[in-house]
């Protein structure tokens, strides 16, 4: 694998909120929910690497991932797990370079291979190395090409711990230290899992070995696996893929080694989505449902499950059980370079259904570092999660900073708005407009069509040339000659004319109303009414226009349909419809304002500005130094205008109101988030196993190096990191360490 010398040439975080990117997304999610459906990849791995029918065979077989000779005695066993990796390459490396660091030390070691001492670590032990390491899901972003899986995840890993020197003897690389067993997440599967399959899976090829990246190497035969460790431990990783559903297939091959497993055997189970986050939501049934078919068979053989790790949610949490289970727990760390996740929307408990049985699990019993190696951690109430919620609040808070995180995608919102302006300004309507009796008509139609302009004013107007065609209107000419009769000091006009031109006409009177107006009330009075008569304008047109009118309510279905909600059946529907609704119509309040403030000011202030720039005394053949008619500029300028600041401005709006609805809503959480892409706040578990109990150390990291913060090594040994921090990683205990003895874990069977 040629590693490139350039770390400019390695990835940023993957912009989401790109159009281009969004449109990539809905066509991959669907394609590849078709292929998931028509096409399963596990049903062809099933194929192609079968369960063996002959009982010695298929003991081999459900054996082959067997490390259990590895360490014997009460030698600790280390493993390595992370999840949602292959993002930007500064967050993917620094965890890489964690994981790929030989020992990790406790807080009072100095600094070591350009990383500190693990604050929150007593002792003196180190950490060391997983042996193996495990991939919970979604490999890479965004998509599972080839190139992205080299680029974002196999590169990192093998600059952080490169290739061992070549045996002389052989002439070939030695075996890999670490070996890599990886489970794929819904970005794994938007290709249908043929790279991923290509990748990870390359031992069913027969080549005996995996895929081979630095020392690292994957071992698996498909995308799930069952790992046999040292002192009876086992590592179950099962793929759920992108319906949340388990095949047969691979039931059928769990089942196999639960058959080879007994009362003396315990493990953990990896999955790539937490499914006690779908709780309350409509996969709920699903996830029960895979649980149970998963861990049935193993606790039915007496074998005990000693916990659930999973990623898909980049954050780090942990809930836990003791009353009915001894000491069960949930575990997400998905925190190995994609943005971050906030966790302010996590419950602090969960009622799950536990094959058969419904137990709390309780997210507020963080275990709090005691600070010393012979004291166990305090259980505390406070929530066992990284970022914490006052932390993730605020981050959420930053989202109003969406425009300048996201200008593409405000451009698109730009472009919305300019169209949707256009089309209504362009319509023609019957209108009926009030104005003050004292009003005189000439002041408060100075912007009229130049059709009505003529009329008021023939000897005043010299430019006639520069009369819009499609504007010029004997309807709206003839109504505001001749008004109806005065009711309650106001003279009606009713006539046909362009929304624009009734736009501009009220923006008029409305200023000459405000400037006449001696009290606060009168103002009050006078923007209401202005509000109204834009909203009666709107009305009209979408009632003159079918066209406009579907152009509206596409935009409302598009709001409808990516608004979320808490609440199901028709209380979420009904509060879907009331949260599109008002988004809608915050942004259509905006919208409109933005285009009157437009509208008025270019054929004000820019058209007087640009007539002295034309030269008004010329001739109309003669040649300005516009090169081309005021109206025409002053039209030009308009999608711009709208493009730009509106498109900012309506980003802003979008990105408040992802705010609003995950701080008081708890929606929206990966929206939100994904369009921060925040790179620090990485979390990553290493593992001991031990005979009689399996310690799990959850470390973050709060802060990566920029692109900037790295350097490469000079002449750099075999098996060692190509680039290193210039400033030392700074990793911490999130908490714990969690201890889980198995004699203390009680797993129900169903009844
Ligand atoms: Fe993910």
């Amino acid at each position: 694998m040629e590693i490139e010398r350039n770390l400019n040439s390695y990835a940023q975080m993957v912009r989401w909120f790109s159009p281009h990117l969004l449109v990539l997304a809905a066509y991959r999610d669907t394609v590849a929910r078709i292929f998931g459906e028509f096409a399963d990849q596990r049903g062809i791995q099933h194929v192609a690497d079968p369960i063996p029918t002959d009982e010695e065979l298929k003991k081999k077989f459900c054996n082959r991932y067997d490390y259990s000779g590895e360490a014997g005695g009460s030698t600790p066993y280390w493993v390595d797990f992370a999840a949602d990796l292959g993002d930007g390459f500064d967050s993917t490396y620094s965890v890489a370079y964690l994981l790929a660091a030989d020992k990790l030390h406790p807080e009072q070691a100095r600094t070591t291979g350009g990383i500190r001492g693990i604050k929150g670590l007593a002792g003196s032990e180190p950490l060391e190395h997983g042996r193996l390491l495990i991939l919970s899901g979604d490999e890479v972003y965004p998509w599972p090409t080839h190139e992205d899986y080299e680029l974002k995840t196999f590169k990192p890993y093998a600059m952080a711990l490169s290739e061992p020197a070549i045996d002389p003897q052989t002439g070939r690389l030695p075996p890999a230290s670490r070996h890599v067993f990886a489970i794929p997440g819904n970005h794994d599967w938007y290709d249908g899992l043929n790279a991923f399959d290509d990748q990870f899976c390359r031992a069913r090829a027969g080549t005996g070995g995996g895929m081979r990246f630095g020392d690292w190497e994957t071992r698996q035969h498909r995308s799930s696996f069952a790992i046999k460790l040292p002192h009876n431990w086992w590592i179950w990783g099962a793929d759920i893929q992108l319906n949340d559903l388990l095949d047969p297939g691979q039931l059928s091959y769990f089942r196999a080694v639960a058959e080879q497993m007994g009362p003396e055997d315990r493990f953990i189970l990896c999955t790539a989505e937490p499914s006690w986050y779908a709780l309350g939501t409509p996969a709920e049934r699903f996830a029960r449902q895979n649980l149970n078919g998963l861990i049935e068979a193993p606790i039915r053989r007496g074998a005990k499950l000693c916990g659930i790790f999973s990623g898909d949610w980049h954050h780090y949490s942990r809930y836990n059980e003791s009353q009915a289970l001894g000491n069960m727990n949930l575990i997400t760390a998905g925190g190995a370079g994609a943005y971050i996740h906030g966790t302010y929307h996590l419950k602090r408990k969960l009622d799950f259904e536990w094959v058969g049985k419904t137990l709390e699990f309780r997210l507020d019993r963080k275990l709090e570092p005691s600070g010393s190696d012979t004291e166990p951690p305090k259980q505390t109430t406070a929530n066992a999660c990284y970022p914490s919620k006052a932390t993730s609040y605020r981050l959420a808070l930053g989202n109003w900073l969406f425009p300048f995180r996201n200008f593409g995608f405000c451009l698109a919102v730009g472009i919305v708005y300019w169209l949707l302006t256009w089309t209504f300004a362009t319509l023609r309507i019957d209108f009926w407009l009030e104005v003050p009796k004292d009003q005189q008509i000439t002041r408060g139609l100075i912007q009229t069509p130049q059709a009505v302009r003529e009329c008021l004013e023939p000897t005043q107007r010299p430019q006639q040339q520069r009369t819009r065609s499609n504007v010029a209107t004997g309807d709206v000419k003839s109504c505001l000659l001749d008004p109806g009769p005065e009711r309650n000091g106001y003279r009606p006009f009713n006539g046909t004319g362009r929304i624009e031109d009734w736009t501009l006409q009220l923006i008029d009177f409305y200023i000459a109303d405000i400037k006449a107006a001696t009290s606060f009330k009168q103002m009050a009075d006078n923007t209401g009414y202005l509000f109204l008569k834009c909203v009666h304008l709107l009305l009209l047109g979408m009632i003159n226009s079918v066209g406009a009118a579907l152009f509206l309510f596409g935009i409302w279905f598009a709001f409808f349909a990516i608004t979320q909600s808490k609440y199901r059946g028709k209380r979420g529907l009904a509060s879907r419809v009331v949260v599109a609704t008002l988004h809608h119509g915050t942004h259509l309040l905006f919208m409109w304002g933005l285009y009157c403030a437009f509208a008025y000011f270019n054929n004000t202030w820019l058209e007087r500005h640009l007539d002295t720039l034309a030269g008004t005394s010329a001739s109309a053949a003669a040649p300005t130094l516009l090169l081309a008619p005021v109206p025409f500029w002053v039209s030009f300028i308009y999608p711009f205008e709208m493009v730009l600041i509106g498109g900012t401005l309506g980003g802003l709006i979008f990105g408040l109101y992802l705010m609003v609805t995950y701080i008081f809503g708890k929606v929206n959480c990966d929206w939100l988030f994904s369009s921060q892409r925040l790179d620090g706040y990485r979390c990553f578990l290493r593992m001991k196993f031990e005979p009689d109990k399996l310690t799990i150390y959850p470390i973050r990291l709060d802060a990566v190096p920029p692109r900037t913060g790295w350097r490469w090594r000079r002449n750099p040994g075999p098996r060692e990191p190509l680039v290193e921090p210039i400033s030392p990683l700074k990793p911490r205990l999130i908490e714990g360490p969690i201890v889980i003895r198995p004699d203390e874990v009680r797993n129900i069977a169903r009844t």
